[in-house]
């Protein structure tokens, strides 16, 4: 495994200025933290968050791309408009996309192989409801979100995606999975790769688990063996939280 990922989903929040701001105090501090940084904004964002992290080891990603290269699509962004303004990652298939804005798996999957056409790193989200957990459904939920937000990637893309595992009832609510639960899930998602492709290729994968991460839980989420990394929401929206999430990296390596 590499280093560990920081992910920051800014999802829809934050102004202009704001947005700037942020990404500036990460940017400031950023060298001094032992793992990969990534901040998401909002699209009309991008561009002034790319400026502000040009020239440091910030990366920049989109919380959500459309499969199509142009044309009609009113209100989608294609991947080449993302690489356009910088961007190096995209969220795909996040809880709120899947369950707010009623995205598929299918439809995950089209976005994904068109952000890997378009030299992106794409993450793609998976992760049960509260009703699957209660139910014993949670490993089933996996796999058919796995197989068919990933239908079709060869073992050669896979070694170019990130996966992250958010549960849904984890998302915002401030109930982390505890360390087991998440380990539980990741390790899973270890086996799909490996029985799918090999041990090699699934080692080689990020799998980061997303849902209710702070500073004080983060170290321990990823100090579990096939805990990669984390995607943060709220408290990404904070330089000084998200920092200190990134500085949990090096307490869990
Ligand atoms: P949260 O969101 O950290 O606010 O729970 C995580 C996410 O949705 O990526």
């Amino acid at each position: 495994m590499g280093r560990y990922l920081i992910a920051g989903n800014w999802k829809m929040n934050l102004n202009q200025s704001d947005s700037r701001a942020l990404a500036a105090a990460i940017a400031a501090q950023a060298g001094d933290v032992e793992a990969d940084l990534l901040v998401c904004p909002p699209h009309v964002y991008l561009n002034q968050v790319a400026a502000e992290i040009a020239g440091t080891p910030v990366a920049l990603g989109a919380q959500n791309a459309y499969h199509e290269p142009s044309g009609a699509f009113t209100g989608e962004t294609s991947v080449a408009m993302l690489a356009d303004v910088g961007c190096q990652f995209a969220i795909l298939g996040h809880s709120e996309r899947r369950h707010v804005m009623g995205e598929t798996d299918a439809d995950v999957n089209k976005k994904l192989h068109a952000v890997l056409a378009g030299g992106l790193t794409p993450i793609v989200c998976v992760g049960e409801l509260l009703a699957e957990r209660e139910s014993g459904q949670t490993d089933a939920v996996i796999a058919k979100q796995f197989e068919g937000s990933l239908a079709g990637l060869t073992a050669e893309d896979a070694t170019k995606i990130v996966l992250a595992y958010e549960p849904v009832w984890a998302i915002g609510t401030g109930k982390v999975a505890t360390p087991d639960q998440a380990e539980q899930v990741h390790a899973g998602l270890r086996k799909l790769l490996s029985d799918r492709y090999n041990a090699e290729i699934a080692k080689s994968i990020r799998l980061l688990y997303g849902g209710s991460v702070k500073p004080d839980n983060a170290a321990e989420l990823m100090s579990q063996p096939n805990v990669d990394g984390v995607l943060v929401g709220g408290a990404s929206l904070k330089a000084a939280d998200f920092l200190a999430i990134a500085a949990g990296a090096s307490k869990a390596s």
